[in-house]
């Protein structure tokens, strides 16, 4: 049987950073506010002809370098996003695919929001598994900047644009693969986060009246209470069923929405904080690009190595959730 292993992790933040202090110019907020309620002191916005493409295609290409793979020999690219290139089609995974010259492969974008990750490394590791294919490249990518209202400040102070990549490829070796991926969703949240306008489901007429309107939308208290919940529900169920203590973990890896999600969730799993990894002060809320950007610090950091057991644990709108048991086993 084929197991599918974690190769590789790249990530690409773009050059500008926009500061607590830069926001409190723009809306009625304080770095003191958005520092106690948040743990964010900056983020990283991209330039305006830097599309979520540009983004995917810069952390795909460390992605690749890092996995001793052939980019001849991917055969798969799925980008997790909420904010695409373009609205419908063409899907970013094939512009990014066009990007790197990837031929003969089959590309697609999914929607999970900040699960987003989780879930596109469920269906690699799916694809990999049943045998139809060998090495699938997966990418989150988010320029949140073009879906965030930078006049409301319960979600301008939150979100960042960056991506992060990682290769995932066939093995026999068990001892390498993916452990187990869960993934859930529950539609009835569906209104705590979203972007209302733009779609078939909108309330205006025309798409004219559309266009300053297809922000991001977030009861952000309600969400926080759901989150804390669901993160540290799903992680207790996937430690058990895999008969796995949080002591064998190496790296927690949540969702950097919010420092305090990140500290009640860690706390309420008894993690060290040696073990939890926490990037969301300078890169803010990054959605399906946040756990493989925090994943490439530790890796940047010389923190992450052969054989280390990671835990992934992600939470976003829809609402969905989800959940990973990760041995990192690059090749070279
Ligand atoms: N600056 C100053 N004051 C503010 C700001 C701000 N930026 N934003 C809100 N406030 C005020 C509110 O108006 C309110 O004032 P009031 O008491 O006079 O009414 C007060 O601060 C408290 O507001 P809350 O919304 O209760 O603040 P909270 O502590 O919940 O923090 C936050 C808000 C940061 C948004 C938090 O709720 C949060 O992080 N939620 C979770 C977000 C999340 O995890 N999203 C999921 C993933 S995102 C995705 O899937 C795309």
């Amino acid at each position: 049987m084929a197991y599918a292993a974690f190769r590789s992790i790249g990530a690409y933040v773009p050059e500008k950073i926009l500061t607590n202090e830069d926001l409190a110019k723009m809306v009625d907020t304080s770095d003191e506010w958005i520092t106690k309620r948040t743990g964010i002191k900056e983020r990283h916005i991209a330039a305006e002809n830097e599309f979520t493409s540009d983004l995917g295609t810069n952390a795909a290409k460390i992605a690749i370098d890092r996995s001793g793979i052939n980019p001849d020999e991917i055969d798969m690219v799925i980008c997790a996003t909420i904010s695409p290139d373009y609205f419908c089609m063409p899907s970013t995974a094939t512009i990014v695919s066009k990007k790197l010259g990837l031929k003969n492969i089959t590309a697609f974008d999914i929607s999970a929001a900040c699960t987003g990750f989780v879930y596109i490394l469920s269906i690699a590791k799916a694809f990999i598994e049943s045998g139809m294919k060998k090495n699938v490249l997966i990418i989150g990518a988010e320029k949140l900047s073009s879906i965030t209202d930078y006049t409301d400040r319960g979600t301008c102070i939150i979100f960042g644009d960056g991506a992060g990549a990682a290769l995932i490829s066939a093995t026999e070796n068990k001892e390498e693969a993916i452990i187990d991926v869960h993934t859930g969703a529950d539609g009835t949240y569906a209104d705590l986060l979203m972007t209302p306008n733009g779609g078939s489901g909108s309330e205006h007429d025309s798409l004219s009246e559309e266009v300053n309107s297809c922000f991001m939308q977030m009861k952000g208290n309600e969400t926080f209470k759901v989150a804390v919940r669901t993160l540290t529900k799903d992680v207790k169920e996937i430690l058990s069923e895999n008969n796995i203590e949080s002591d064998s973990v190496k790296h927690f890896i949540p969702h950097q929405a919010n420092y305090r999600i990140i500290k009640a969730v860690g706390d309420a799993l008894k993690m060290k904080d040696e073990q939890v990894v926490v990037t969301v002060g300078k890169y803010g809320n990054t959605s399906s690009a946040s756990i493989p950007m925090a994943m490439n610090d530790i890796y940047e950091n010389g923190k992450l190595q052969k054989g280390d057991l990671m835990l992934l644990d992600a939470f976003g709108g829809g609402l969905t959730w989800g959940s990973a048991l990760v041995p990192f086993s690059p090749l070279v």
